[in-house]
C-alpha cells in the first residue's frame, strides 16, 4: 500500500491493490490508517520501552494503560493476574491502581525473573501487594500456583504478556480462562503482532503467528467468552475504536 499524505490539500491519497482513491485527511478512514501505520512505526523504533510507572520500566503502548486503568477502576478486581512480568512495570501500574480503589492483589508470571529485577519489585513500596511466581505461564504447577487462594466471591482479571506465539497465547487462555469472573476479562495483548509481519523488525511468520488470532481461535471455542473492547467511560469524541497494540485483546466472559 502507498499512502501519500498532501497537508495542503488536506488529502491522504491512497493506493492500494491497483486502485487509487483520496479520502479526508482529517476523516476517519485517514484516521484509521495513519493510527496503524504510526502503531507499526513506533512498534519498530521500540516507543512502547520509553515509559517507566512509580520508577519501574512498563512495556506498553500509552494508550493501552489508559485503557486498562479505566478496567481496573470499573472492574475493582480483588485479583489480577499477569503472565510476562519482565522489570514489573505492568505490576505495578495494577498494583498502584488497586491501592488507589484500596482493595486487590497481583500475581506475576515469569519464566525467568532476574535477580536484579525480582530485587527491585521486592523493594518497591507496593510490593506487599504483588506475588511473583517464577515458571512457565502454562506449566500446571504454575497455574496452580498462581491461582492459589482465589476465592469464590473473587472478581479476577487477567492479562497474557508473555511469549506471544499462537500456540503460547491459546495455551494460556486455556489454562487461565477458567478463573475470570463473569463480566471480567482474560486480555491477550499485542495482537498488532498480525500487522507487524511487513515492518523491519517484524517477522512474515507473525502474520498468522499471533495474539490476535489465538484470541480469535479461543472465543470460537468458548461461547462463554466474547472479544469486546471495554467500554469507555468517557468518549466526547466521534471516535469508538482505540489506537491499540491490543487487537482483538480483550475476551469478556459472559456467564
Ligand atoms: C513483553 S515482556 C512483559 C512486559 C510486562 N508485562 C510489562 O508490561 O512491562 C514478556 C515477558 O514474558 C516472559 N516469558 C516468555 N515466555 C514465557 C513463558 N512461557 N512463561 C512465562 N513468561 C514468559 C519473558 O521472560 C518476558 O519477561
Amino acid at each position: 500500500m502507498r499512502l501519500t499524505i498532501d497537508t495542503d490539500a488536506k488529502i491522504l491519497t491512497v493506493d492500494e491493490a491497483g486502485e487509487r482513491r483520496d479520502v479526508d485527511l482529517y476523516g476517519q478512514e485517514a484516521f484509521d490508517l495513519l493510527a496503524l501505520q504510526w502503531l507499526k512505526t513506533s512498534w519498530n523504533r521500540k516507543y512502547s520501552y520509553t515509559f517507566s510507572w512509580m520508577g519501574r520500566p512498563i512495556i506498553q503502548h500509552p494508550d493501552d494503560m489508559a485503557r486498562v486503568q479505566e478496567v481496573i477502576y470499573a472492574l475493582k478486581p480483588d485479583v489480577i493476574i499477569e503472565t510476562g512480568v519482565a522489570h514489573g512495570g505492568s505490576l505495578v501500574f495494577s498494583a498502584s491502581i488497586l491501592k488507589l480503589i484500596g482493595k486487590g492483589r497481583v500475581v506475576g508470571v515469569d519464566i525467568e525473573i532476574r535477580p536484579h529485577n525480582r530485587k527491585a519489585i521486592e523493594a518497591h513500596e507496593l510490593a506487599p501487594m504483588i506475588t511473583l511466581i517464577e515458571g512457565d505461564s502454562v506449566a500446571p504447577q504454575v497455574v496452580a500456583q498462581a491461582t492459589a487462594g482465589i476465592g469464590p466471591d473473587d472478581t479476577v482479571l487477567v492479562f497474557l504478556d508473555s511469549n506471544h506465539s499462537y500456540a503460547h497465547v491459546l495455551a494460556e487462555l486455556e489454562a487461565y480462562h477458567h478463573i475470570v469472573t463473569p463480566g471480567s476479562y482474560i486480555v491477550a495483548t499485542d495482537g498488532l503482532m498480525r500487522d507487524l509481519w511487513d515492518v523491519p523488525r517484524g517477522d512474515p511468520s507473525w502474520r498468522h503467528d499471533n495474539p490476535a488470532a489465538a484470541a480469535e481461535a479461543f472465543a470460537a471455542r468458548h461461547p462463554d467468552f466474547v472479544i469486546e473492547t471495554p467500554p469507555w467511560p468517557f468518549n466526547e469524541s466521534p471516535l469508538d475504536q482505540p489506537v491499540t497494540a491490543w487487537p482483538n485483546a480483550w475476551l469478556k466472559r459472559l456467564r
